[in-house]
């Protein structure tokens, strides 16, 4: 392409059309210029979803695709609802429970890459991660700062609730935190815990209550039974 058609491609902004403009079947002007813009905006909706999913910081790559081929919903779950993410318009939550190994922060994970390659911004955490940050930046006097941040964010996915228990400190900031988003922006949490054993994390019963009932306020819970996919995994490898 010439320098020329290069220069007007930078001032309209189009990033793509410059490189795919030989790769288009042409059949009439109206349809090629059709299919070339078509694909100027698939390609940036593309480069757009890479953006969201890199700010994520997803701790895995296994996407909602390849998951789903394989999963096994729980029953009663309208899995298609879900997947289409309704509940992020409506800022909604999602709580998945249940035993080491079944699948939570698959489908979490799962959940967030799909989001972000609809336009969404998310972030991923683990728990025990986001309230050693919310302590450092506390220490720093930088807790606004950090709480700034998540202004533009739709999605929190919050992995491994209940795992690590909390200092005094960092529980009330994450309770803090939460009370920030709350009917404000979608959560999923991921949790080895029952909301009766909460407490467990937060020592501080009041603070317990207060927060769970935040989170189930408009929440969709999911609970996974079953054995842990980790341990069929290596028992189907030693056989
Ligand atoms: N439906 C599934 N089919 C096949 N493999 C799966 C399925 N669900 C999960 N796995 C695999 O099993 C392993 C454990 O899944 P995952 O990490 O999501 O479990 P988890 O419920 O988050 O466990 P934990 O409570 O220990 O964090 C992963 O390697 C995952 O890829
Ligand atoms: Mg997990």
């Amino acid at each position: 392409m010439n320098s020329e058609l290069k220069r007007i491609c930078k001032t309209l902004r189009l990033a793509y059309v410059a490189d795919i403009v030989d790769t288009i079947p042409f059949e009439n002007p109206e349809q090629y210029l059709e299919s070339l813009l078509h694909r100027e905006l698939q390609l940036r909706e593309e480069a757009k979803a890479e953006r969201l999913i890199k700010k994520a910081r997803f701790l895995s790559k296994k996407t909602l695709f390849q998951w789903s081929e394989q999963v096994r919903f729980p029953p009663h779950i309208d899995a298609k609802e879900l997947c289409e993410l309704h509940f992020i318009n409506q800022h909604e939550n999602v709580i998945l429970t249940g035993s080491p190994g079944t699948g939570k922060t698959l489908l979490a994970t799962g959940l967030g890459r799909k989001a972000c390659q609809n336009g969404y911004e998310v972030r991923f955490y683990r728990v025990s991660d986001l309230v050693d940050t919310l302590e450092r930046v506390w220490k720093e006097g930088k807790l606004q700062q950090f709480r700034n941040k998540f202004k533009k964010v739709d999605l929190i996915i919050l992995d491994e609730m209940g795992y690590i228990p909390f200092s005094k400190d960092g529980a009330e900031l994450l309770f803090q935190l939460i009370s920030d988003w709350y009917e404000q922006k979608s959560l999923i949490i991921t949790s080895n815990l029952e909301f009766s054993q909460w407490n467990r994390i937060f020592v501080d019963s009041r603070l317990t209550a207060a927060l769970v009932d935040r989170v189930i306020h408009h929440a969709h819970i999911l609970s996974f039974t079953g054995d842990s996919y980790r341990v069929t995994h290596a028992l189907s490898r030693q056989k």
